[in-house]
């Protein structure tokens, strides 16, 4: 093993974050290689800096006109030299003051500084690198996002434990903590939580979160390592005043000792930028000071600096400026606005029809979309005649069910489609 990764390794192996480590994430390392030596000459180097793979005109990279005439406010630096491997620093910083401000319960001596990564599939993927081995288990909802099967599953060979976290009217706590309870008797609870979730829309309530919270806090005493994936790519995205206000994240991060959350999070849905790719990854664990902090950061430079280098600098800056936009609070709120209208319109429709005989709404409260779970029919066979005779785009999922992506549809239009949905279900209920 590298000198630096066994370094690195002697620093976490003091808390939970080392006990969690796969094999990969205890061999990966930062090197003290090209990134590590330009950042030294670009603070200390007065004469000349003669060390990064970059071509320089007049102290300034080299451009090329047709890419700087079409993105006017970004200067050179910010168009086409390489970012930090963790990100640039005021993109970091910035999203940290925005994550305490967003969240008021956070507390910053129990977080990391976040790391820039190329969008959350990435920031989730790098996490997997770090802490799953082939075989480990990861608790996880049924149904979930598909892209997790590929993550966990294709890529890192870990074993999904699905359980279906939702009942009729919201989380399943009984089925959630059993399976975190059955996963503590091995020493080692591994979980991930997407709350607002794909498909299903759902947020726990602040009642639901404290029974999940016990829970997680009962394994880490009874001497489990628990680590806690958030998947917050909807955040923010909440509709009813019922739902915890704040990322479960919080709570997890100054829970126990034992106890180390990983919140993958960024503007992708906040702050309508799907495709910009720039998502943030941050640690949170009452367990670990600002060294095993470090040291884990640096585990995940290493992941970054062995997959895709650095994320991209003009997105970064681009995202700087969002944030500084004087019409960005006004227009974030205008379009939340109207995703609410969505959500309300939904609602309506489904608590008028709530009696169909083979389509029934998974609880739904909160992000971009809602789930019917089909009975007596299959998802598929109602996605493809919504398709064939109607024109009508869904997702079928898991054979059960059928998605909604309702935050994509104008309001008007939303009863009608349900309407046809729900007639399209009848028709193939009794063929
Ligand atoms: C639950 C969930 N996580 C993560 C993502 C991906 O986010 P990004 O586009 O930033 O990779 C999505 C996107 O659809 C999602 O639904």
């Amino acid at each position: 093993m590298n000198q630096l990764a066994y370094d690195l390794n002697k620093i976490l192996d003091d808390c939970i974050a080392g006990r969690l480590l796969s094999d990969f994430g205890r061999r990966i390392y930062f090197p003290k290689g090209i990134i590590a030596q330009s950042a030294e000459a670009k603070k200390s180097a007065w004469a000349a800096n003669a060390t990064i793979g970059m071509a320089f005109h007049q102290g300034k990279p080299m451009i090329l006109s047709a890419l700087s005439e079409n993105l006017p406010y970004l200067s050179e630096a910010e168009t086409v030299a390489y970012a930090p491997t963790a990100g640039i620093e005021e993109v970091r910083e910035l999203w940290q003051k925005l994550l305490l401000e967003k969240n008021p319960s956070l507390r910053r001596e129990c977080i990391s500084l976040p790391v820039v990564v190329p969008g959350i599939t990435a920031g989730i993927s790098y996490i997997a690198d770090l802490f799953l081995n082939k075989g480990q288990r990861l608790i996880m909802n049924d149904p979930c996002w598909d892209n997790y099967n590929l993550i966990f599953e294709e890529r890192r060979e870990a074993v999904l434990c699905s359980v279906r976290f939702l009942n009729d009217t919201g989380l399943d706590l009984d089925a959630i903590c059993a399976a975190i309870n059955q996963e503590a008797k091995t020493g080692a609870v591994r979980l991930i939580l997407n709350f607002p979730n794909n498909p299903a829309g759902y947020s726990p309530t602040r009642m639901e979160e404290d029974v999940l919270c016990d829970c997680l806090k009962d394994a880490a005493e009874k001497g489990a390592d628990v680590l806690v994936i958030c998947d917050d790519a909807y955040y923010g995205l909440v509709y009813e005043d019922t739902i915890a206000p704040e990322s479960i994240f919080c709570r997890l991060s100054g829970l126990h000792e034992r106890i180390l959350a990983v919140k993958a999070d960024g503007p992708t849905k906040e702050d309508y930028v799907w495709g910009l790719r720039v998502a943030l990854v941050t640690f949170g664990s009452k367990g670990m000071d600002g060294a095993c902090f470090n040291a884990l950061i640096s585990k995940l430079m290493g992941v970054i600096r062995s997959s895709v280098s650095c994320s991209n600098t003009p997105a970064q800056f681009l995202l700087l400026k969002t944030f500084a936009g004087e019409k960005t609070p006004a227009e974030k709120a205008h379009y939340r606005a109207i995703l609410k209208r969505r959500y309300q319109a939904v609602r309506r429709f489904v608590e008028e029809h709530n009696n169909h005989h083979c389509l029934k709404a998974l609880p739904f409260n909160s992000g971009y979309f809602m789930s019917f779970a089909c009975n007596g029919i299959k998802s598929e066979d109602l996605r493809r005649k919504l398709l064939a005779e109607h024109g009508i785009g869904t997702v079928a999922l898991g054979g059960i069910y059928l998605r909604i992506a309702y935050a994509a549809l104008n309001e008007d239009l939303i009863a009608p489609l349900l309407a046809t949905i729900f007639q399209a279900a009848e028709e193939l209920a009794t063929q």
